[in-house]
């Protein structure tokens, strides 16, 4: 796993919602937007599946997500990509329902999806685009 610097954690804290792309297991890329995803910690983050479908069956062929954010002001753009664990009971999955459930009891929580940071890259526009930078 590698560490979310401040500045790329700050840029994803700035958008939403943001886009989350999967893909099956031959390689059949799919992105959605999720508005309830956070950070936990440096090397973490959770995201709540209410209305996963084909995201649902992506993540169960091939369990790695990939998702992009854009802070237009700061101008800065990261992709983070990892693997991921879904988990339907237990502590980060109460965890998970906690912190939807406050904004809204209606949604279903149907499981929460744990993101293992693995790579970092500079999405900005520029010379640096497409750099590794963790
Ligand atoms: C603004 C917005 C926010 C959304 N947030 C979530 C979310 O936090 N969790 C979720 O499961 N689906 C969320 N959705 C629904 C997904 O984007 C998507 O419709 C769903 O996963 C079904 O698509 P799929 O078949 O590609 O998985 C959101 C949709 C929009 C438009």
């Amino acid at each position: 796993m590698v560490k979310m610097p401040a500045e790329v954690q700050e840029t994803i804290n700035k958008q939403s919602p943001v886009p989350i792309a999967t893909a099956d297991a031959d390689g059949k890329p799919n992105v959605v937007f999720v508005g309830f995803l956070r950070i936990v910690d440096d090397e973490t983050i959770h995201i709540a599946d209410n209305f996963f479908d084909k995201t649902a069956a992506n993540l169960l062929e091939n369990p790695r997500v990939s998702i992009v954010a854009y802070d237009g002001g700061a101008k800065k753009s990261f992709q983070v990509k990892g693997s991921i664990e879904v988990v339907a009971e237990g502590p980060v999955y109460d965890d998970v329902k906690v912190w939807v459930h406050a904004k809204s009891k209606a949604l279903p929580v149907k499981a929460a999806v744990i993101m293992h940071v693995e790579e970092i890259y500079n999405a900005m526009y520029g010379p640096d685009a497409g750099k590794r930078i963790a």
